[in-house]
């Protein structure tokens, strides 16, 4: 590594300390302009890039590891061509996952294993499941009268008995979905956890909930297989269930929360307008979520400006270049994106929230909220889906109020605000005719 700049740290342990210690102090407003040593400190940062330029090593974690930024870095490492790269998953995530996931699968293999989980998670697919995550999104927010909420909680709770729903048929509230909740936590927290497998670490944990999760799975598959019961959810169709959860709960619980965050800051007028237009029945229709196009431009500056996956890892199958650096067969590459997405060229103004940025198509690579290439996010519609639904009925129901001024996030593999955003309800909006309206007020 020795052409690339940054440096190895201390012997064994690298700089996997400083980076940790960076990680836990990560706020929203530090995308790209500030010193953080070797976390998103490369790239378009006027301050470093006579230092870091857009590459630079560090080995952390036990990995020799290049973070890099770029259009260039990202379409050679997203598009993937020839099978140079490979995802890289944290030793643990490869455990709790096991070796049939998708994340781990490369070539033919990864393009059937995403051919069968394509078609239930197509728009056409989802269409099946409009009339549970619309039941669930006003009865999350029926709950939410004269409290004060985290709203993180409430997108987990609402997005895991959406998922859990699609997956396994599974009941919304009761002892099941608790089961189901609990093990999903532990699974969840261990996947980036340290590679130990003593009792009592996370790690340890994890398996024992992963066990747990599949004799829960094994248990409905096996009344499946008796004839006792016929559902048409994913189980028939589908053997990456767990790399589902663990792929599209967090992305998506974050996506909703950040949303419901900066619309806080930038009210919305569309879902009023779609009440108003709305000739005959009471209740949002499949025709209108899936015509809300500023919400749809809402959502992915949400997903720029949170850049809730902020590097896509990648480890180097074959010997390549990037940008004039040599990249060896086994490195860890980290494609930095939450730089790509503050990028002043594109985005003027960057740590402006402003969804007028999506009106015009950007240039390819630019921006990567669901990713690019082979591996590009299959759940995106259903997280827009969830997403657009639930939005729906908030705005058209409640005006509320943020309780804490904080844009800590999480120092976890997936950015969420560490606060978990408690608001306050400050009052109902009564102005429109919807059937959220009759149902809860
Ligand atoms: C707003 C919510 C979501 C965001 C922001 C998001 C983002 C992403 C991104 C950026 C990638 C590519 C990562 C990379 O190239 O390294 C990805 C991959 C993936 N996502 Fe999502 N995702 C979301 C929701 C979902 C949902 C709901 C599901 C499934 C139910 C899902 C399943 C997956 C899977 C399986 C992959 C790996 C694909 C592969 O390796 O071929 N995601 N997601």
């Amino acid at each position: 590594m020795e052409g690339i700049p940054g440096s190895l740290g201390w012997p064994i342990v690298g700089e996997s300390f400083s980076f940790l210690s960076d990680f836990s102090k990560i706020t929203l407003s530090m995308s790209y302009d500030f010193n953080l040593s070797n976390l998103y400190g490369c790239c378009f940062s006027p301050s470093n890039k006579n230092i870091y330029g857009k590459v630079f090593k560090s080995f952390v974690r036990g990995r020799f590891t290049v973070f890099m930024t770029g259009r260039e870095a990202s379409k050679i490492l997203l598009t993937g061509k020839d099978g140079i790269v490979s995802l890289n998953l944290f030793y643990t995530g490869q455990q709790v996952l096991g070796p049939t996931t998708l994340l781990q699968t490369t070539g033919e293999a990864h393009k059937r294993l995403r051919r069968l989980i394509g078609e239930p998670l197509s728009i056409d697919g989802l269409k099946k499941y409009f009339h549970f995550i619309n039941t669930q999104a006003m009865e999350t927010l029926g709950q939410w009268q004269g409290r004060k909420v985290l709203v993180l909680e409430e997108a987990s709770t609402f997005t895991l008995k959406v998922i859990g729903h699609m997956i396994m048929s599974l009941e919304p509230s009761g002892e099941e979905q608790e089961k189901f909740r609990s093990n999903f936590k532990i699974i969840s927290s261990s996947f980036a956890s340290l590679p130990f497998k003593l009792p009592g670490t996370a790690f340890h944990h994890g398996i024992k909930a992963r066990d747990r999760m599949y004799e829960m799975l094994d248990s409905t598959i096996s009344r499946r297989r008796s004839g006792q019961e016929f559902q048409q959810d994913f189980l028939g169709s589908l053997d990456n269930i767990l790399t589902l959860l663990v792929a599209g709960h967090d992305t998506t619980t974050a996506a909703l929360t950040w949303l419901i965050k900066f619309l806080g800051e930038n009210p919305i007028e569309e879902h009023r307008q779609i009440v108003i237009n709305r000739k005959s029945g009471t209740d949002l229709t499949w025709a209108e979520v899936n015509n809300m196009p500023y919400t749809a431009k809402v959502i992915s500056e949400t997903l720029r400006r949170a850049t809730i996956l902020p590097w896509f890892s990648r480890k180097a199958s074959q010997d390549f270049e990037i940008d004039g650096y040599k990249i060896k067969k086994g490195w860890s590459v980290n494609l930095n994106v939450v730089s790509i997405h503050h990028d002043p060229e594109v985005f003027p103004d960057p740590e402006k929230f402003d969804p007028s940025r999506f009106d015009e198509t950007l240039r390819p690579f630019s921006f990567l909220g669901f990713g690019s290439g082979p591996r590009m996010c299959p759940g995106m519609n259903l997280a827009k889906l969830e997403i657009c639904v639930f939005i729906h009925h908030l705005v058209n129901r409640y005006n509320w109020r943020p309780l804490e001024k904080d844009n800590s996030v999480q120092p976890t593999l997936v950015r969420m605000p560490k606060n978990k955003y408690p608001i306050i309800k400050l009052q109902t909006n009564n102005r429109r005719k919807d059937s959220t309206e009759k149902c809860c007020i």
